[in-house]
């Protein structure tokens, strides 16, 4: 069998993706009724996280506590990173330290590839620059499911600061592989000049790209990855793009609202929204901590196939 690396989901097609969100809908019904999971004694993750997380490392944790991993954390703070030792070292110090997994979040796009090459065993990228955020992608589809009950057809408006978002670019790719019509809403300093690359469609006026979404996705405005001069103001950017009540009218009246978090409280998402009945960015949270265990099982060999039979579709049950 090869490594089963996880390094984003444009990678992916559609059967995986849909088994991946398959077995995270399993573990979920799993959890709920206190069931247990498939079990990986003796396995080991490793953790490394070269920049901030809350969600992410915790839910990562979580998972694999119900799978029976145990995990190491590691950061580059406090280790022989610090005294310069390279990432390519690192890596085949902890291949020795005999690490089952690793799962990666690193600043450089790509570097979950590196680890990879040197580690030649399972690497999850848990987010690398502005490139991929393949299990925020997983677990954000696992919500739209569970909530509005299908992806195919959907019109899903991914709001800001898209140039900067791994969350956008995975979400992006994902969503359209099922069947969402993707559109990028923001000023034109924020959307990639290479936009027309990505499966969606650029959008520069907020009331425009919001008309008739059914899903619109805030993303954070990410000032720590931000040149200056790309917006005038943040005031102006709240004016002309925040997504609030008012400015969600266009919007389809069943419209949810997510956001992978962080989030810039008032700033490109008002309180009332954040904190109201249309969101589901807590469901979000949730919702990756299932897909976070469907993919830790199926890199460390799990057979899906075992996992679901007998299972209800989430993607049939949807549609019934
Ligand atoms: N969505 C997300 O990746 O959040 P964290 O940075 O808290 O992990």
């Amino acid at each position: 069998m090869s490594v089963r690396h996880l390094l984003g989901v444009r990678r992916l097609d559609t059967i995986q993706i849909q088994e991946l969100i398959e077995v995270s809908a399993e573990f979920r019904r799993r959890m709920k009724a206190g069931e247990a999971l498939p079990q990986f004694p003796g396995k080991v993750a490793g953790l490394l996280f070269f920049e901030g997380s809350t969600r992410t490392r915790v839910s990562f944790e979580r998972a694999a506590f119900a799978l029976g991993i145990q995990v190491t954390n590691f950061t580059g703070q406090g280790s022989s990173m610090a005294k310069g030792e390279t990432l390519r070292d690192t890596i085949l110090t902890l291949r020795q330290e005999l690490l089952d997994t690793i799962v990666v979040r690193h600043p450089s796009c790509g570097s979950p590839q590196l680890v990879a090459d040197f580690f030649r065993r399972p690497v999850i990228n848990a987010g690398d620059g502005e490139h991929e955020h393949p299990t925020q992608a997983l677990g954000d589809a696992l919500t739209i499911l569970l909530r509005k009950g299908r992806i195919q057809g959907l019109t899903v408006a991914i709001v800001g600061d898209v140039m900067h978002s791994r969350v956008a670019r995975s979400n992006a790719w994902l969503l359209s592989k099922l069947g969402a019509k993707v559109r990028f809403v923001g000023p034109n300093t924020l959307l990639p000049s290479n936009c027309a690359l990505l499966p969606g469609e650029p959008y520069f006026k907020l009331s425009e790209g919001l008309e008739g979404a059914d899903v619109v996705m805030c993303l954070r405005l990410q000032k720590e990855r931000m040149a200056q001069g790309l917006l005038s103001s943040i005031g102006e950017y709240r004016r002309l793009y925040q997504v609030n009540e008012r400015t969600l009218r266009p919007a389809a009246k069943d419209v949810i609202v997510m956001h992978p978090g962080p989030i810039n409280r008032g700033v490109e998402l008002d309180d009332a929204t954040a904190d109201g009945p249309r969101s589901v960015i807590l469901d979000q949270v949730e919702s990756a901590v299932y897909t976070r265990a469907a993919v830790l099982f199926w890199a460390l060999g799990g057979d899906p196939d075992a996992v679901l039979d007998g299972a209800t579709s989430v993607f049939e049950e949807a549609e019934a």
